[in-house]
């Protein structure tokens, strides 16, 4: 059987760095508040002259050196995000220029935080029909500037990243076994962003002559994340007759050290077999999982064999997981 596997994995993050006390000196917030109801320590900014695909294509630069292969040699790209420097073109249009991958083929996906796994389950099924050998899936944001930086209820959870994967068709039992992505646009007005020249006239923001930020009913958004990440994640697993004690760690959707804690209770999962790095990178949004699974690959986490999970929830809604055999 073939199966897309991942061959490398790269991440970028931003050198800027803001933390918690730094926020409090123009905003009424506090370390405290932040890091008891979030987890969140610090967050990563970009600088005024990098843009989503500059990060994506750093991220990706890194996954390309470490699986070994060339961009001339991508068949396909594909960028999770919704912070794009254009409506038109794509992100993935720019890394594809970027990186010089003449022959792939490039567009963006955009299903907010879930972005990544949305791109990856894409390129999984062109991998699996085999019109694809070698392809790039990235998921990259600028969230820091999609928020009103007046508003504590939002700015202080986003930072910026990008982090990429390497897909690589083999023959064999191991690479992604399965992926599953679902939506429920009922709960749009929970978690969303205007857009900047199309926006629906039935919206009271429209009348706002100034930037359109993102708005998060937070509270709301919790309590239906913790049960669809861990919904999914029990999907996957029993999509390939595997249950939680098979898993050597999981990826969630870096949005909220709570969230993670949440879906570990009702998983039964130890805290070890949870990966966290909210506390260091804020919620990047598309670009999450793809850091963290970067980081745990370098940290030497991951073992050939091992079972991993990465499952991501994000506005539209949109969740989805994808199960690894490493
Ligand atoms: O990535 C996509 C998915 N997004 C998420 O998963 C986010 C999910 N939601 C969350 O992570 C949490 O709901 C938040 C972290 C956003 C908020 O935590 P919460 O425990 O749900 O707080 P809350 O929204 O119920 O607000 C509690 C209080 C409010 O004050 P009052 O009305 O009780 O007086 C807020 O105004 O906390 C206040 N508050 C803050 N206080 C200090 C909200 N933000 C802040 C802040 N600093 N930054």
């Amino acid at each position: 059987m073939i199966r897309a596997k991942i061959a490398g994995t790269g991440s970028y993050i931003p050198e800027k760095v803001a933390t918690n006390f730094d926020l409090e000196k123009f905003l009424d917030t506090s370390d405290e508040w932040i890091v008891s109801r979030t987890g969140i320590r610090e967050r990563h900014i970009a600088a005024e002259c990098q843009n989503a695909s500059d990060l994506a294509t750093e991220a990706a630069r890194k996954a390309l050196e470490m699986a070994g292969v060339a961009a001339e040699e991508i068949d396909l790209i594909i960028v999770g995000t919704i912070t794009g420097e254009f409506t038109f073109p794509s992100a993935a249009c720019m890394v594809q220029k970027n990186l010089g991958a003449r022959r792939a083929v490039a567009f963006d996906v955009s299903a907010a935080c879930s972005g990544f796994i949305f791109a990856l389950a894409n390129a999984v099924n062109y991998h699996r029909i085999g019109t694809v050998k070698r392809s790039l899936v990235i998921g990259s944001e600028i969230m820091t500037r999609t928020v009103n930086w007046k508003d504590r209820n939002t700015c202080v959870l986003f930072g910026d990243g990008a982090g990429a994967v390497v897909l690589s068709s083999e023959e064999g039992e191991g690479g992604i076994l399965s992926t599953h992505l679902h939506t429920d646009g009922n709960y749009w007005e929970l978690l969303y962003q205007l857009s900047g020249s199309a926006s629906p006239s039935f919206l009271p923001e429209v009348e706002d002559q100034g930037r359109r930020f993102v708005k998060m009913q937070g509270n709301e958004v919790f309590k239906v994340a913790v049960k669809a990440l861990s919904d999914v994640a029990l999907e996957a697993l029993a999509a390939n007759g595997l249950t939680k004690d098979d898993l050597k760690l999981i990826f969630p959707h870096q949005a909220n050290k709570r969230i993670l804690d949440a879906i570990g209770k009702r998983l039964d999962l130890p805290s070890d077999k949870i990966f966290v790095n909210v506390d260091r990178v804020a919620n990047t949004s598309s670009a999450s999982i793809p850091i963290a699974l970067d980081e745990a690959n370098r940290r030497g986490l991951l073992a050939p064999q091992d079972l991993i999970l990465l499952n991501a929830f994000g506005g539209g809604f949109t969740w989805g997981a994808a199960l690894i055999r490493w």
